[in-house]
C-alpha cells in the first residue's frame, strides 16, 4: 500500500512541474523570439539584421517615417527601425525589454547613407550603461565600433532617465 502512495506522490509532483513549465512557456511572449537573437558581437548582430531578419522589413519608429529630420552626430536625415520586443517596449514605456533592438540608418543632407548604428538591449551585458550594446556600421555593413562605445554612451548617458533613448519617450509610466 505504502508504495501506491509513493508512486501516487510521485506521479503528482511530476505534473504539477510538467504544468508550471508550461504555463511558464505560454505565458512567456518572447519565447520564440528570444531563441534566435544574436549575442552581443556586432558580427553576430549582422547576420541577424541582414540575413536572419531583414531590419528593413522592421516597423519603424512609430511616429516617424522614411527620412526624417535629424540632429548631429547621426545625420541629417534618420530611418529608425525598431524589433517587435523595442515595438512593444515603446509602446508599454516601461524602459526597454531585454533584447529590444533600435537600428538607426544615417543618412545626409544628399539621401545618401552614412553609417547604420544600432542599440540593442541584452540583459546582463552592461549594467551599469543600462544593458545596451552598441554598434556602428559603415554602409557597407562594415563593422566601426561595436560593445561598451564610451562615445555612444557618454552622449546617450544624458537621457539615461529615458533609458538612453531620444528618439521618443519609451520609460516612466
Ligand atoms: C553627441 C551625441 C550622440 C552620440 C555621440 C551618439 N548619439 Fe545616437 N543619438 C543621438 C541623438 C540626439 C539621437 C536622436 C536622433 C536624432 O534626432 O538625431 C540619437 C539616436 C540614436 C539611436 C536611435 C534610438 C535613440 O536613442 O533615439 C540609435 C540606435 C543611436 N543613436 C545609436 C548610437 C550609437 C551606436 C552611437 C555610437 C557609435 C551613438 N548613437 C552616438 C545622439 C548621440
Amino acid at each position: 500500500m505504502k508504495k501506491y502512495i509513493m508512486i501516487l506522490f510521485i506521479l503528482t509532483f511530476c505534473a504539477g512541474i510538467a504544468y508550471a513549465a508550461h504555463e511558464k512557456a505560454i505565458t512567456d511572449p518572447y519565447r520564440e523570439i528570444l531563441k534566435h537573437m544574436p549575442k552581443a558581437a556586432a558580427g553576430d548582430l549582422r547576420y541577424h539584421i541582414t540575413i536572419h531578419k531583414p531590419y528593413q522589413n522592421w516597423a519603424m519608429w512609430p511616429g516617424k517615417g522614411k527620412l526624417y529630420k535629424g540632429k548631429e552626430p547621426h545625420g541629417s536625415l534618420l530611418t529608425t527601425y525598431v524589433n517587435e520586443i523595442a515595438l512593444d517596449s515603446i509602446n508599454k514605456a516601461q524602459g526597454m525589454i531585454d533584447r529590444a533592438m533600435i537600428i538607426k540608418e544615417n543618412y545626409d543632407a544628399n539621401k545618401k547613407l552614412m553609417a547604420v548604428t544600432v542599440m540593442y538591449k541584452v540583459k546582463g551585458y552592461n549594467p551599469e550603461g543600462g544593458d545596451w550594446f552598441w554598434a556602428k556600421y559603415d554602409p557597407k555593413m562594415e563593422i566601426q565600433a561595436e560593445g561598451k562605445v564610451k562615445d555612444c554612451m557618454d552622449c546617450h548617458g544624458t537621457v539615461k532617465d529615458n533609458d538612453y533613448i531620444f528618439t521618443g519617450k519609451v520609460a516612466g509610466k
